[in-house]
């Protein structure tokens, strides 16, 4: 067997799985690994998708409160600022949701973390991240999801949990967090492996900024091409 070509740095390794590396390895991981406590890795799934399937679902900013509707309840996505620096992107969203009643907070103490409208930063790192910052009175949240291709038709997700405890509450749910997020992914998991990803788009919806932004990257990477996207 060839072997595989690995890049050690800090807490993590890396690999370019054998091909020419297109960008650099980025040092957001090791910024977070000083500052924060990690917490564990979860939602690791091979999901029968291509990658760019798989990423136009992971940025698609409606898909909260459809895929994940059960979960956090979210009745609107508004998207109030983007900030396109090509292969890297800032979103930022305000989510109202209604008070839980599927998961009670008896059986889900995570529910205490999450307040009445979901205020979500989205850090994107294209192609093989999504990073979301999380803050509250309870903790501050990096929760690290990475996108892989597989095969031409199989793709692989999982999730890195990092936190920064604000009350010693927070040292409870941790294990809830790594469950809920587990869920998450299970239900995107779902969602790829039952849509038609070859279907022409006819209905043009709001909040398809990263959407828009990864089929821009997706087509020029890694070169980045007009338009700048930001709202
Ligand atoms: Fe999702």
């Amino acid at each position: 067997m060839q072997p595989l070509e690995l890049v050690i740095e800090g807490d993590f390794v890396w690999t370019y799985g054998g091909y020419e590396p297109k960008i650099s390895i980025p040092n957001i991981m090791n910024e977070i690994a000083v500052d924060y406590e990690f917490i564990g890795a979860t939602g690791e799934r091979s999901i029968a998708t291509d990658i760019l399937s798989l990423l136009l679902n992971m940025h698609d900013y409606n898909h909260q409160n459809g895929t994940h509707r059960e979960l956090f309840e979210i009745e609107e996505v508004q998207v109030k600022k983007f900030i396109d620096e090509g292969l890297h992107s800032h979103a930022y969203l305000t989510q109202p949701r209604k008070l839980p009643t599927f998961w009670e907070i008896v059986k889900n103490p995570a529910q205490l973390a999450m307040p009445k409208i979901l205020e979500a930063h989205l850090e994107n790192f294209f192609p093989f991240m999504g990073l979301m910052h999380g803050n509250n009175k309870l903790l501050s949240l990096k929760e690290c999801h990475f996108y892989l291709p597989e095969t031409e038709n199989q793709s692989r997700v999982f999730v890195l949990i990092y936190m920064k405890a604000h009350s010693p509450i927070a040292h409870l749910i941790k294990k809830n967090l790594l469950k809920l997020i587990d869920v998450v992914i299970e239900q995107d998991a779902k969602i790829l492996s039952k849509i038609y990803t070859n279907t022409p788009q006819k209905v043009k919806l709001n909040n398809e900024v990263g959407m828009d932004w990864v089929r821009r990257n997706f087509e020029s990477f890694p070169a980045v091409t007009e338009p700048n996207l930001s709202l």
